[in-house]
């Protein structure tokens, strides 16, 4: 049994899975509420908390796998990308936890650990297949040759699709996480009632800036008339992020001649993205956003550092 544990944003998690990828436990504990009054994540309020939570996390995961750390044979842990601080919680854990116990432990790449969401039971996918990745953080398209091995095709020249999703609530007046709150009220609203850009970038590249200075613009123009047309806002604007992850996934399949599209990362469990892409194979919801699970789940795939090596990995905040 792997113990992951992922500290990199503003989820406190940690979950049991098999070596054969049965997630036994996978615990979640959400700082939202205390970042929402903030309208996003403040780094130094998210290390605070993860230091208070990331050993009871780690009991509660290992009390609903049915199992105790004797049972544990590795530690898997998220080292990056993400916030420096925030890592380092988790880093430092599972270090302790490691060295205590006499385990090794597996350094996890967070996107890595995304696209490992996938890898779990009980419909494991199997590569080869093309990956949009799309979170708070990230908006990539990988082509993915085996588990663990995969390429990047393109990514994100300015914000990730979940940021563009979370600055757009905000210029709403919506709540914090904003993608789960667009997703919502844009299910009031009529999608074809502001004709939103789709940024024009070559290749397989994305980029967001503009809808957001787009969705500004229109916020300004309506003036004190905003308010009453949030919802059909919400569904414009979200319909202009989800064409635009649709036609950039269609392009590289038709390109790359793979013949499989995966879905991965929070923006993963947008509906109307899901609806968008029938074909697809999204991420099960409760593995779209952050987890713990995903994580041990992508160490079955990553070498592990033996003792005392591992003592000196350093968390990192961005991709190579
Ligand atoms: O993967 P994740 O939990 O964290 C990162 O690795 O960044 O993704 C969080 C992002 C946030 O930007 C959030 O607004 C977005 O995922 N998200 C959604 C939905 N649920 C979460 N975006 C659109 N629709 C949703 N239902
Ligand atoms: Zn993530």
């Amino acid at each position: 049994m792997i113990l992951g544990i992922e500290t990199s944003c503003d989820e406190t998690a940690a979950a049991v899975v098999t070596d054969d990828g049965r997630a036994l436990s996978s615990i979640v504990s959400s700082q939202a509420d205390l970042h929402a009054r903030y309208g996003g994540v403040v780094p130094e309020i998210a290390s605070r908390r993860h230091l208070e939570l990331v050993t009871p996390v780690v009991r509660e995961a290992l009390a609903a796998a049915g199992t105790r750390l004797d049972g544990i044979e590795r530690i898997a842990v998220t080292q990056g990308p993400g916030l420096v601080g925030a890592l380092l919680v988790g880093l430092s854990a599972a270090k302790a936890i490691a060295w205590a116990r006499g385990l090794p432990l597996t350094p996890v790449d967070h996107l890595e650990g995304h696209v490992a969401s996938l890898y779990l039971e009980p419909d494991p996918l199997e590569p080869p297949f093309l990956c949009l990745l799309a979170s708070g953080g990230h908006t990539l398209l990988l082509a993915v040759h085996e588990a663990g091995r995969s390429e990047r095709l393109g990514s994100t020249l300015d914000d990730a699709a979940g940021e563009a999703f979370d600055k757009g609530a905000r210029l709403l007046g919506l709540g914090y996480p904003g993608g789960v709150e667009i997703d919502r009220v844009a299910r009031e609203g009529d999608d074809r009632a502001f004709d939103f850009p789709v940024a024009r970038v070559p290749g397989h590249d994305f980029s967001f800036s503009g809808l957001k200075t787009a969705l500004l613009y229109t916020v300004r123009e309506l003036g004190d008339g905003a308010s009453v047309r949030v919802p059909d806002l919400a569904a414009s604007f979200q319909r202009a992020i989800v064409r635009a992850l649709v036609e950039k996934a269609e392009r590289a399949l038709r390109e790359t001649g793979l013949e499989r599209l995966a879905v991965v990362g929070g923006v993963a469990a947008n509906s109307a993205l899901r609806a968008a892409l029938p074909d697809a194979r999204f991420a099960p919801l409760d593995r779209c956003t952050d987890n713990a699970a995903m994580i041990a789940s992508a160490a079955r795939f990553t070498d592990s550092v033996p003792y005392p090596r591992y003592l000196s990995l350093d968390a990192y905040s961005s991709i190579a």
